[in-house]
């Protein structure tokens, strides 16, 4: 069974984005083996000094986590025109690695706006080599009224393009190897 990482921008406990991604969790279903990465809180800040061998444990962990997922979906808010910090520092430690080459993502900004994010989103994942397309990316603005709180989708321009990444995304990965 193909395995899918997803690592959520937000640590809110409540946030909007790991909503999101425990819905893409159903639609897996028993057809992909879905993680939601939960360590991000926890990486140390980057530091070059400590990105030798042996990594922080943890970071380690995430590596491994990333190279075994045949294909990695990020979901994240926008913080101050940006990624949120916690986020581009767990990115950061993968610059030394070539463990994103290749690998098939779904890169989602679900934020008030996002714009700015969005494109640093895109832009951070390209100088690490990950597989990306035009339909591999998604923008949901407004997340906030798209979402009930019980994570199921209100707006169904919102499910429809959501269902559409995933279609894509899944298609890259089924396509990607074995
Ligand atoms: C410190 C901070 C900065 C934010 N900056 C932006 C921003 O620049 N653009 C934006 O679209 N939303 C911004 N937001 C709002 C978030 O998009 C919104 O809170 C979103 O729901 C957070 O995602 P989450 O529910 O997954 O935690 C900001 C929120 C916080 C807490």
């Amino acid at each position: 069974m193909k395995k899918i990482l997803a690592i959520c921008g937000s640590i809110r406990a409540d946030s909007a984005n790991l909503k999101l991604l425990k819905l893409l969790a159903q639609w897996a279903g028993s057809r992909y083996d879905f993680t939601i990465y939960e360590g991000l809180a926890e990486l140390h800040h980057f530091n070059p000094d400590l990105d030798v061998e042996p990594a922080p444990e943890a970071v380690t962990a995430l590596r491994q986590q990333i190279t075994e997922a045949d294909g990695v979906i990020i979901c994240t808010p926008e913080y101050v025109f940006s990624l949120p910090g916690s986020l581009k520092n767990a990115l950061e430690w993968m610059v030394s690695t070539v463990i994103f080459d290749g690998k098939p993502t779904g890169l989602i900004t679900a934020s008030a706006s996002g714009e700015k994010g969005h494109e640093q989103l895109l832009l951070v994942m390209r100088t690490l080599s990950a597989a990306y397309t035009e339909q591999t990316q998604l923008l949901i603005k407004s997340v906030k009224a798209k979402f009930a709180t019980d994570g199921q989708i209100k707006d169904a321009a919102t499910e429809a393009a959501l269902r559409r990444l995933w279609s894509a995304f899944t298609k890259m990965m089924d396509e990607n190897g074995n």
